[in-house]
């Protein structure tokens, strides 16, 4: 089976999967314990945040670790909106951000705060124009994330943490769940200054994610127990979870694979954008590994089961937030042609592709159309 629906997740990688026994079996302890076993497993614990900072270029940053990017995502919307609430109550994020801060921000909604959601254009990008004409004096929090899931869009995060600094006092958090591994994410000087990064996304395991701050600025806490991660995150932390994370982290780090992806995308652009009858959203700021393809007036759901059918997993775009087969709000806010709408798979590359896989696909790919009497001429 050819895997291509690495964005929804991946598979998690031989050493990460031995880290995780290995810590589980030799440092069970509870690393809040003061006995022997338990100052071992605070060690390890600490070291794994440590390692994860100094990849993120933050030593002297903070993070909490969380069950993934939706925990992440929740903490850093509500959190921090709760923690600056005596300064103001606006929050600008946009219309194509992930479920875990597009819900987060409908919940603060009934709670008093004003939320401005910027538009995209057809390519998924955000304007820094519109965004600067939004920052007003009383705005705490500005979420954008980094690269769009469905349809791989860069947002243009750096631009928009200088704008954010130059106009306003707001927090910036980004959520770069799909970008860690792909492009460079950094808490450094001109990067934002909270990131969310989920482990299942970059071959580690799933149920287990941070959020990265800025030291002196934490969040305000969501959930109550024992106080540990200092307060932030109550409940036993699972220090396995923290290293393998920390060994995905290392491991996922930007490669030569990178530009691997990068052909392969380019060359299923150049493969499909001759057929009759396809859209290819293909946005000019792209992460290397997500394609995603639109069909005129065929099924999203049909074109899944002619892959499945001839041993390649593609997904619907929005597959990694719900099982839902309609339009998601990404492919709305991009303003698709409506025909066009219900069509969309998404392809994405991961560690465990090769390009066979994608000459493979260009052949099923061929024989669908084929079937679908498109020709490509
Ligand atoms: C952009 C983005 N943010 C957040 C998440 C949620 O991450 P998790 O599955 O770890 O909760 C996902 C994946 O579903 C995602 O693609």
């Amino acid at each position: 089976m050819i895997y291509f629906d690495n964005s929804a997740t991946t598979c998690p990688d031989e050493g990460v999967l031995t880290s995780f026994i290995e810590v589980n079996k030799r440092f069970f302890a509870n690393p809040a314990s003061i006995h022997l076993a338990g100052k071992q497993a605070e060690t390890l614990l600490e070291k794994s945040r440590e390692q994860i900072l100094s990849i993120l270029g933050a030593p002297d940053g903070d993070l909490v670790f969380t069950s993934g990017g939706t925990e992440a995502n929740n903490l850093s919307v509500i959190g921090f909106a709760r923690a600056f609430r005596s300064r103001g109550n606006h929050i600008i994020t946009t219309e194509i951000e992930h479920p875990s801060v597009l819900n987060a921000m409908e919940y603060l909604e009934t709670q008093g705060f004003v939320v401005d959601y910027l538009t995209v254009d057809e390519q998924g990008l955000i304007s820094v124009e519109e965004l600067k004409s939004k920052l007003r004096p009383e705005t705490i929090v500005v979420s954008i994330m980094h690269v769009n899931n469905e349809i791989g869009t860069i947002q243009p995060i750096a631009e928009c943490a200088r704008i954010i600094k130059e106009h306003s006092r707001a927090l910036f958090h980004s959520d770069t769940v799909q970008s860690f591994g792909k492009l460079p994410v950094s808490l450094k000087g001109d990067g934002p200054d909270a990131v969310t990064i989920s482990a299942h996304k970059i071959n580690g395991l799933k149920g287990s994610g941070i959020l990265a701050f800025r030291r002196g600025i934490p969040p305000q806490a969501l959930n109550f127990g024992g106080g540990q991660e200092r307060g932030l995150r109550s409940g036993t932390v699972a220090v396995a979870d923290a290293v393998a994370l920390a060994k995905a982290m290392r491991i996922s780090m930007v490669d030569e694979e990178q530009k691997e992806f990068r052909q392969w995308r380019n060359r299923l652009i150049d493969f499909i954008a001759p057929y009759d009858d396809v859209v290819i959203l293909a946005p000019d700021q792209a992460a290397p590994h997500i394609v995603s393809i639109a069909f005129y007036r065929v099924k999203g759901e049909v074109a899944i089961n002619f892959f499945q059918e001839n041993g390649i997993t593609v997904s619907t775009s929005s597959a990694c937030s719900s099982k839902s087969t309609t339009a998601g709000h990404v492919i709305e806010a991009i303003g698709l042609a409506e025909k066009y709408k219900n069509g969309v798979i998404r392809i994405s590359f991961g560690k465990n592709n090769i390009e066979q896989h994608v000459v493979e696909f260009e052949q099923v790919f061929a024989r669908f159309m084929a079937l679908l009497g498109r020709g490509n001429d």
